[in-house]
């Protein structure tokens, strides 16, 4: 008999390192989103969508970047709800905590610790060119914080320390996995080969999901505007409002739906959400509404979002009433994120020279 136990034990073991052999070759993914508003369409395309899909080829990493949302004023209290109702939304939009390391950036405090090392390893310079930086300081003009100045080095400390070999972002954030990959290469230029240089990995349709209202500027879950935007959790009688209300052009003829990001924006950014939404190609969607004008179009695009966010809210809905669920869930992914963040961390402080802890 205990033979028999021993056994299965040996078998039971070999089977877990197989497992593990398998975890270490899979390539690892990691990205966040800052719950400084709620949750767009956006956001929702541009990247949670396209990280649902990666759970069983790649290592991935997801977090509510909390402290990033610190740089402008946030109210206490909504910030806390926000910060658990994505992470209800992660979940109900697919990202298996199972399967999925799900997190708050600030339950890692190794985060905000990488942070200040890599800040004393970016260019006042190069920070200084940051889109981001500028945008946000011309609409935060009376709050221009170190924060919002230093964000680039904490989103960088955020990527190297779980050596991922890809970032999946939208279109906006490209700029700073950019130098993330410029400090990672300066740092290693000077210790040796401490960090893995990521990628940064953009989606083909729906990297840049713009405001339904001005196509020129991105869908924004901070600006206080709201018509120009949805959020996953609108209900479908507000999506269809906003569409109804969205943005087109004067065109009239029977080719009016089709694609030129140039000369029809409001259009072009109906079709990314279309296409996200159904799958379809632009040359489909052309073919579907020749002859139709912008009214049938506009309405077909609000149910298409109506139907694709329908399960969506009500799952998160659902989920954001188990606190006790929840909270499960951030002890054990920050648990799981907190070893692998520890880990690069000590080797980051022995290498640039500060004494271990005894
Ligand atoms: P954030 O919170 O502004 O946006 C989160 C993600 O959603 C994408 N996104 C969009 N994609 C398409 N169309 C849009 N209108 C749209 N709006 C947002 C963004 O590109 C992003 O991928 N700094 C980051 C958060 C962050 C992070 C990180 C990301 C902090 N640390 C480490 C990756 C890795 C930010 O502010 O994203």
């Amino acid at each position: 008999m205990l033979l028999y136990q021993l056994e299965k034990r040996i078998v039971a073991a070999k089977a877990a390192e197989s497992v593990n052999e398998m975890d270490e070759k899979k390539k690892v993914m990691l990205s966040g989103i800052k719950p400084s508003g709620d949750l767009t369409l956006g956001s929702y395309l541009g990247a949670i969508k396209n990280w649902a899909e990666r759970a069983e080829t790649f290592d991935c990493y997801y977090f509510m970047a909390d402290l990033h949302a610190l740089t402008t004023r946030q109210n206490p209290a909504d910030l806390r709800r926000r910060t658990l109702e994505q992470l209800a939304q992660y979940v109900a939009c697919g990202l298996d905590p199972e399967k999925n390391t799900l997190f708050i950036q600030s339950h890692v405090p190794e985060h905000a610790q990488l942070g200040w090392v890599l800040q004393c390893y970016t260019m006042f310079g190069e920070l200084s060119r940051m889109t981001q930086f500028k945008d946000k300081s011309a609409k935060n003009a009376d709050n221009i914080n170190g924060g919002l100045f230093a964000y680039p080095s904490l989103m960088a400390a955020d990527i190297l320390l779980y050596q991922p070999d890809y970032v999946p972002v939208g279109d906006d954030q490209k700029q700073h996995v950019e130098l993330t990959r410029d400090i990672a290469h300066r740092f290693n230029g000077v210790y040796g080969d401490v960090f893995k240089i990521p990628e940064p990995y953009i989606p083909k349709v729906g990297a840049r999901i713009m405001d339904l209202l001005d196509p020129a500027s991105k869908m924004s879950k901070s600006d206080d505007i709201g018509n120009g935007r949805i959020c996953l959790m609108d209900q479908p009688q507000d999506i269809m409002r906003k569409f109804k209300r969205a943005v087109t052009d004067s065109d009239t003829g029977d080719h009016c739906v089709r694609y030129d990001r140039e000369n029809k924006p409001g259009v072009a950014n109906l079709m990314q959400i279309y296409a996200s939404c159904t799958g379809r190609s632009f040359d489909a969607i052309e073919a579907e509404f020749t002859g139709h004008g912008y009214g049938d179009f506009k309405a077909a695009v609000g149910e298409a979002v109506v139907e694709t966010l329908r399960p969506i809210r009500e799952e998160a809905a659902r989920l954001m009433k188990d606190k006790g669920y929840l909270e499960n869930l951030c002890r054990t992914g920050a648990e799981k994120a907190s070893y692998i963040a520890m880990k690069t961390l000590r080797k980051v402080y022995k290498k640039v020279g500060l004494v271990p802890k005894a």
